[in-house]
């Protein structure tokens, strides 16, 4: 969703923008060369992105400052140097390109070793690590909340049962428990949504997603622009939340005699609702399916 998204931060092109999310560099590179006034302040947690965005973003150097850490980080040392920013964006999720890299555990595919960690080597617990050790309820929940996975459950009580005769270590042994449940075959689908509960879990996606954007709120200057494109439902009402409740008047609970917050809106969404990528670029990446963009202003 490129094009979408120049589109939306178009007010922020002659300042600082915030790319919290640098993957391999798309979309900074896109601002850079289409705004010549834009500086770009880029994010990403996973060494190799950044190594490939170094690269891509070269003929930039100067108006790019690039930062291996996560983006909460990121922020929170943003707000302690009293940075203003003219525009933030998050892509969240995973790359394409961490998707297809076998030595990262992203993916399905057979015999891949069970990672999942965005940072790579050094940045937490594995996915591994998660199976066989997390408490059967923490599974279930995992699978449940992050996968709205109906046999959540089971799927968890059988982890747990597998693993006290042989830890997990690859997609395959995932992919076995899933069809224990099942008593067959799982679809792609099913495999994906264990998965990616999994790597949500493992990189504690939702809660530095909430912990940062009132942060990056914050940070943007009157008339700053917020965008986020989200793959999840989850991350996805965690963004269409908080620009509904930044966008109110009164916040106050109901019932109040008179009005005791701030009582005036703090911004607005740029447009209603989430903006899906147009089909031809679905139909060149599939992936790009359930991508939702999300755009808020803040006030004057
Ligand atoms: C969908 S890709 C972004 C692609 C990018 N917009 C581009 O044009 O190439 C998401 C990227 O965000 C990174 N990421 C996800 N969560 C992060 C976090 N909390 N902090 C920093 N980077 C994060 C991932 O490592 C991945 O490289």
């Amino acid at each position: 969703m490129v094009e979408e998204v120049l589109e939306v931060l178009e007010g922020a092109r002659e300042g600082v923008i915030l790319d919290g999310t640098l993957g391999g560099g798309g979309h900074a590179k896109a601002m850079l060369g289409r705004w010549p006034r834009c500086r770009i302040l880029g994010v990403d947690r996973d060494p190799e992105a950044v190594r490939e965005a170094r690269r891509r973003l070269e003929p930039f150097a100067e108006r790019v400052r690039i930062l291996e850490m996560r983006f909460d980080k990121a922020v929170d040392d943003a707000r302690m140097r009293n940075e203003v920013l003219k525009g933030a964006f998050l892509d969240l999720g995973v790359s394409s390109w961490q998707l297809d890299a076998d030595h990262r555990g992203f993916a399905f595919r057979e015999t891949l070793p069970l990672d999942m960690r965005m940072g790579g080597e050094g940045d937490g617990m594995t996915a591994a690590d998660l199976l066989n050790q997390a408490e059967e309820a923490e599974l279930a929940r995992v699978f449940q909340e992050y996968g709205e996975e109906p046999r959540a459950r089971r799927l968890a009580r059988e982890v747990t049962r597998r693993r006290r005769s042989r830890p997990f270590r690859t997609s395959d042994d995932l992919v076995a428990v899933l069809g224990a449940v099942l008593r067959r075959s799982p679809s792609a689908r099913e495999k994906a949504r264990v998965f990616q509960s999994l790597r949500i879990a493992v990189n504690q996606e939702l809660s530095v997603l909430g912990h940062t954007l009132p942060r990056l709120r914050d940070l943007l200057r009157p008339g700053g622009v917020l965008a986020v494109i989200a793959y999840h439902s989850l991350e996805d009402r965690l963004v269409k939340d908080s620009f509904r409740e930044w966008s109110r008047d009164c916040v106050c609970p109901p019932g109040l005699p008179v009005c005791a917050c701030r009582g005036v809106a703090l911004g607005a969404p740029l447009f209603r609702g989430p903006r899906r990528p147009a089909p031809p670029e679905v139909a060149r990446n599939p992936r790009a399916r359930s991508a939702l963009l999300r755009a808020w202003r803040k006030a004057e």
